[in-house]
């Protein structure tokens, strides 16, 4: 009989040739630092017998094991309970929900927010759910935004890293075939990057186009890029895309909870009534899982009804809810913010004394090594030194630009960042970087 499954032990060989295998290494606790496990497959792990500081975590703000954030997740599921047990829209709406979502639209300076199960899920289900005509996108997106992207039938316009004037080049060439009428399948533009696989059944509703008619343009960004430490130049984004009418979304993933009062890169330079949608996670600097996305009323409206990923999907955990609402309290009002910049400033004049050119002007810093072997390498030698720092490796980042990311966090003492650095040192020196 004819074998028609799948050579996984191929495809795996292939990974481990090219030094592509990723594994599993896990870790007792959340928090900055902790007792990893080598990786063990499916067996049950073994933790080091030393502890480790960890310098890659998006625990930005060190809110995990906070006593204040760990017990209204307790209170949550003791009194509303463990899961949602149904969509929002059947019964898994709860007032934990109300409470985050509220806090956040007040954060955002939206009228509304709406959570998500995850950062992903909101990504790929608001572009979809959206559909708009034409997607203008950075290069360095997120992961869930292309495919978000690659969910709707629609063009996909990729602009160079943060380079407005390629941006506005490319709307307006754009610009310049718009007096046709609206075209589903401009997909086969040779000049630009189309989608495929999409899923013209993704949202409900039947007019995508913009109010006037005309195609519908969507410039979607991060703020903060994750594995680049970039800031998105919103301010002159909007600039151009009001000049051409587009909207604008913003994925804060990397930025919510960080800036000013709790906020995101837009609230930081005062864009709320510029960008038409914020999206965000609750699992990064709000140290709980999900996702979100703030805006008008007509947005979240909209979202609640289209979004296939909000419909179709269990509502957030009441725990995550109260988790994420408490953290954002805490990010908004306590000292956890301030404490973050002073040691990522600290940790990047460490590094850039050291001479590494540490690109970014946010707190993920990251220190190209260029070949896939050597980001291994000083990961394994600042292993051994009891720092954890995973190497980032294509396909996450492009062949050649492998490197180490460092994300400090609030909770780091003076002394944790000054031990990190001098491992960085020692191992740099081993394996011949420095
Ligand atoms: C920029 C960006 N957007 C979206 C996401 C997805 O968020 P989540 O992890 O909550 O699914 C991530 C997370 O890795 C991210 O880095």
């Amino acid at each position: 009989m004819e074998d028609r499954g799948f050579d996984l032990e191929a495809r795996l060989a292939t990974l481990e040739e090219n030094e592509l295998n990723r594994t599993l290494s896990p870790v007792d606790r959340v928090a900055e630092r902790g007792y990893f496990a080598q990786s063990c497959g499916g067996e049950l792990p073994v933790l080091d017998a030393d502890e480790a500081l960890v310098f890659a975590s998006n625990n930005y703000l060190g809110l995990t094991d906070d006593q204040r954030v760990q017990d209204a997740a307790r209170r949550a599921a003791a009194t509303v309970g463990t899961g949602s047990g149904a969509s929002r829209l059947v019964t898994g709406d709860t007032m934990v929900h109300r409470d985050v979502e509220r806090l956040l639209a007040e954060t955002k300076g939206t009228d509304r927010a709406l959570t998500f199960s995850s950062g992903y899920a909101a990504n790929v289900g608001t572009i979809a759910a959206l559909e708009p005509d034409v997607i203008f996108s950075d290069e360095l997106n997120h992961a869930s935004i292309i495919d978000g992207c690659r969910l709707v039938d629609c063009e996909t316009v990729v602009y160079d890293h943060r380079d407005v004037e390629d941006l506005r080049a490319k709307l307006a060439a754009r610009a310049d075939r718009d007096d046709a009428p609206v075209d589903a399948d401009s997909a086969s533009d040779p000049n630009a990057d189309a989608c495929s696989g999409s899923d013209s059944s993704a949202s409900a509703s039947s007019d995508s186009s913009s109010p006037d008619g005309t195609e519908s343009w969507l410039i979607v960004t991060d703020s903060v890029f994750s594995m680049d430490g970039t800031v998105a130049p919103l301010s002159a984004l909007c600039d151009v895309a009001e000049e051409f009418g587009a909207w604008v979304m913003v994925d804060e993933a990397h930025a919510t909870g960080l800036y000013v009062d709790g906020g995101g890169v837009v609230q930081a330079e005062g864009l709320e009534d510029r960008v038409h949608v914020q999206m965000g996670t609750l699992s990064k600097a709000l140290a709980s899982q999900g996702g979100y996305v703030a805006g008008s009323d007509a947005l979240i409206s909209c979202l609640v009804n289209d979004a296939r990923s909000f419909v179709f999907s269990t509502g957030l955990t009441p725990p995550a809810a109260a988790a994420a609402s408490e953290a954002l309290h805490l990010a908004r009002h306590g000292d956890a913010r301030e404490r973050l910049w002073e040691n990522v400033a600290h940790l990047r004049d460490g590094l850039e004394t050291m001479g590494f050119d540490v690109p970014g002007d946010s707190q993920i810093l990251p220190v190209v090594v260029g070949d896939r072997r050597d980001a291994l390498a000083l990961e394994a030698a600042l292993r051994d030194r009891n720092v954890v720092v995973p190497a980032i490796r294509p396909p996450t980042v492009p062949d050649g630009e492998s490197r180490l990311r460092f994300a400090p966090m609030a909770t780091h003492e003076q002394a944790d960042v000054v031990a990190c650095l001098e491992a960085v040192r020692e191992a740099s020196e081993e394996v011949g970087l420095l």
